[in-house]
């Protein structure tokens, strides 16, 4: 019986190289090849994140990394795929560190066969299954619950904050709190940390990012929960790219078993995130303002392919005085409420004035709980029918 193709991610800008290798094991006898070709390591990184392989073959020398960053690059984000080097001349000593750091093995462009090609893929794939059968394969990858404001100032950011303490204090596992609304740096605030790096840095050094230099960006609250900030009013007008912020939380993945995004108001930035969270709560008031942009932001999640079981509207701020029901917000959007929140500006601003931000006596805090309680039962239910539905039935 023939053997599965083997699926190759192959990361070489070099065209000609790239034909030379295609063409080599295309010949191999007995053996078929499945071969993706990555011309950047930006391109191998999207393509480990969204493919199946069983060996990578990485050039040393790509247009955005050059040497053991590329190979560091790809490890960090595939752990247990076997990795084989392809090297020019100038880069065998970075080959060399590559096999010492955990590369299967190397090859040099200027003596290839199909032969020895062929056999060192081959060899590189069963040899990692065997030094996988003493270890544990898949490292447990964190849980994304994204965080969407209707608009500015709804308070996504608090109960971001909040629900990341609770989920912290529910589960007792690790959790990463991400600030991505580029207009506010509020998280730091209610988290009382300081820190002068930002998500920006982590996502300009995407070659370089591994556990330590994520360490050095990162800060931890007394909650014990970790925030990467955004870069705030202070840093506006730096460019921050969706595809590199996507980058760094498929890295980050590794790291926590919790990770929630507070993305501020849908953007260009946050629609390119949406695809790695499982969960997500859409916050507005009661305002006709808020509840006409939450409309429109459920209509764009829907057009994003997003079902109804993903995304939770909350309702925040509800004033007892202006008597709204969940059913009267309902009505008007044509789609279910997951939780409505009073308003308890009042506590809030006593709490506030003595630094209390993310007290856990709070009232908001006791929705948050009620919050994370749900997502961690609704883990394991089955999907409902699809926004699509839900959003255009007529009330
Ligand atoms: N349930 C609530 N009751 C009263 N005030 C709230 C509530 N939720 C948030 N706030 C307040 O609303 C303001 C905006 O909150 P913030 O979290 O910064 O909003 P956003 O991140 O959506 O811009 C803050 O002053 C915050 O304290
Ligand atoms: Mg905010």
């Amino acid at each position: 019986m023939p053997e599965k193709p083997l699926r190759l991610l192959l990361v070489e800008d070099n065209l000609g190289d790239a034909r030379l290798v295609k063409e080599m094991l295309s010949e191999a006898e007995g053996f078929t090849f499945d071969i993706q070709w990555a011309e950047s390591l930006l391109a191998a990184l999207d393509a480990l994140s969204r493919g199946q392989f069983d060996v990578v073959l990485t050039d040393l020398s790509l247009p955005d990394s050059q040497g053991l960053d590329a190979f560091n690059a790809i490890r960090c984000h595939a752990p247990g795929l076997p990795v084989v080097v392809l090297t020019g001349m100038a880069d065998e000593r970075a080959a060399v560190e590559a096999v010492r750091s955990g590369a299967q093995d190397y090859l040099a462009k200027g003596n290839l066969s199909a032969d020895t090609l062929v056999r060192a893929l081959r060899y590189a794939v069963i040899r990692q299954v065997k030094s996988s059968e003493h270890t544990k394969s898949e490292p447990e990858r964190a849980t994304i619950v994204g965080m969407v404001s209707a608009k500015g100032g709804v308070g996504t950011t608090t109960i971001a904050c909040h629900y990341a303490a609770e989920l912290k204090r529910q589960t007792d596992q690790k959790v990463l709190l991400v600030n991505l609304d580029v207009s506010s740096a509020g998280a730091r605030l209610l988290l009382k940390v300081d820190s002068p790096h930002t998500i920006l840095d982590a996502a300009r050094d995407l070659r370089r990012l591994d556990p330590s230099l994520w360490q050095g960006v990162v800060c931890e609250s007394a909650e014990g929960i970790d925030l990467i900030q955004s870069p705030g009013a202070a840093r506006l007008g730096d460019e921050i790219s969706g595809d590199r912020v996507r980058h760094v939380l498929r890295f980050v993945r590794s790291l926590y078993r919790w990770i929630v995004v507070d993305m501020g108001p849908l953007n260009v930035l946050s629609m390119n995130l949406i695809s790695e969270v499982k969960d997500l709560f859409l916050i507005t008031t009661y305002e006709l303002p808020s509840l006409s942009e939450a409309n429109r932001v459920l209509r764009k999640l829907l057009e994003l392919g997003l079902s109804a079981n993903r995304v939770h509207l909350v309702v925040n701020r509800v004033s007892k005085a202006a008597n709204v029901s969940k059913h009267d917000v309902e009505k008007a959007l044509g789609y279910p409420v997951h939780a409505l929140i009073n308003n308890y500006s009042s506590e809030m601003y006593e709490a506030y004035c003595v630094g209390k931000f993310l007290d856990s006596g709070l009232s908001i805090r006791k929705h948050a709980a009620q919050l994370v309680a749900r997502s961690l039962g609704l883990q394991a239910e089955p999907s409902r029918s699809s926004l699509k539905r839900l959003l255009f039935a007529k009330a």
